[in-house]
């Protein structure tokens, strides 16, 4: 079977719904965004797909489901309406810019019969299927530490726009990329009761705008009169009710000398350890094998860093909850729990100190 679905937000990340959900064998029918050029050029690219006046035109349409891939601070009013329209929602990472706003859709879903999945990418990535299939084998034994890195040199997005003012996106790299390997390292380890988390968040590169040296510029160019009121580096300790802690470093930007900071995670187990970059091409595994100290570096999957496995992943869970009504496991509850990590960070940077995760 396959089904209809509209792309809500025809941005970067947009286009990529669009393109994925057509290799999935979905229709893309339908698309909004507040830009009427975005509309039209997804629109122009799939036969049989309209471009929509408004959000509500979109959802009166006859698809099944949406793709919600808008700025922030906008995923809330449309995983909300979407639901309510009787759509099945494909939500864009962050699910929110707070706790609050995740309790909202996930109150919106609550009273639904559709389907609720986040876009969290990363658990799709053929690393991590293989890092998963380890540690549900159980030959990692107890895992009690990850080490979550996400670092760009000189990457802040759309400086100026709605990734850098904090009442659009929620806050910097941290809400932006801290979210997917703070869940990736929760999923992968099992460990889902985040309790306590003392974070430090600073901006040091992104002002003045016209000063900001960058090698790269996802949904830029650099808007000279705009908004640059997050943060552009993060660290954080987050404590967890089963013991495990995790250390958290993301940057937009930071003077490290290049190839100094492998990004990625490394997850520290009783019986085994292991370090991958989520979109990399390597697992390094420690551990001991017949009373030695073994290194194992797995031939894990042919297309072992590769992007659009994810994203294709992504989309066949997606199909598989919508057309069998099972619940996917990047539900709203995952969405919420990385939120209120992140949440309890940016009010430990604040408060300098620790502070409890709200449950
Ligand atoms: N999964 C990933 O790896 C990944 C990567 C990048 C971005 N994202 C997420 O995707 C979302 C979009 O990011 P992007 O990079 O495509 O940004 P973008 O700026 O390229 O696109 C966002 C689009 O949303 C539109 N928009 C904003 N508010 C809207 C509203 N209320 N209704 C309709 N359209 C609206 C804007 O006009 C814009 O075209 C963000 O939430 C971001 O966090 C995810």
């Amino acid at each position: 079977m396959s089904f209809r679905i509209g792309i809500i937000g025809c941005g970067a990340i947009g286009n990529v719904h669009a393109d994925t959900a057509h290799a999935s064998g979905l229709e893309v029918a339908g698309t909004w965004d507040l830009i009427p050029d975005r509309v039209s050029s997804i629109a122009e690219r799939f036969p049989g797909c309209t471009a929509h006046a408004s959000v509500d035109a979109l959802l009166a349409s006859d698809i099944d489901a949406v793709a919600v891939a808008v700025s922030n601070r906008c995923h809330r009013e449309c995983a909300i309406a979407a639901l309510q329209a009787g759509k099945h929602v494909l939500l864009e990472k962050p699910m929110a810019t707070t706790v609050a706003e995740c309790d909202e859709i996930i109150a919106a879903h609550a009273a639904s019969d559709r389907v609720l999945q986040l876009g969290l990418v990363c658990r799709g990535a053929p690393v991590s299927l293989a890092v998963k299939r380890y540690i549900d084998a159980g030959r990692f034994g107890r895992i009690y530490h990850a080490k979550c890195a996400f670092y760009r040199r000189r990457g802040i997005p759309g400086l100026g726009g709605w990734f850098t003012t904090k009442a659009e996106s929620g806050g910097g790299p941290l809400i932006d990329l801290g979210v997917h390997v703070l869940d990736l390292a929760m999923y992968l380890t099992g460990s889902d009761r985040p309790t306590r988390a003392s974070g430090h968040a600073v901006a040091c590169f992104g002002s003045p705008i016209a000063d900001y040296k960058f090698t790269s510029m996802w949904s830029g160019p650099p808007k000279l009169e705009g908004v640059f009121d997050v943060e552009d580096g993060a660290v954080a300790l987050v404590r967890f009710a089963d013991g495990m802690t995790l250390e958290l470093n993301v940057t937009w930007a930071a003077n490290l000398p290049e190839g100094t900071h492998p990004n990625g995670i490394t997850l520290l187990g009783e019986k085994a350890g292991c370090h991958f970059d989520v979109f990399g091409d390597r697992l390094d595994i420690a551990t001991e094998d017949e009373g030695m100290i073994a290194d194992i570096t797995p031939y894990y999957a042919d297309d072992r860093n590769n992007k659009n496995v994810a994203w294709m992943n992504q989309y066949r869970q997606f199909i598989e909850a919508v057309e069998e009504g099972t619940t996917p496991h990047a539900d709203g509850a995952a969405g919420r729990r990385v939120q209120s990590v992140i949440d309890a960070i940016y009010r430990s940077s604040e408060a300098g100190c620790e502070v409890e995760v709200e449950a």
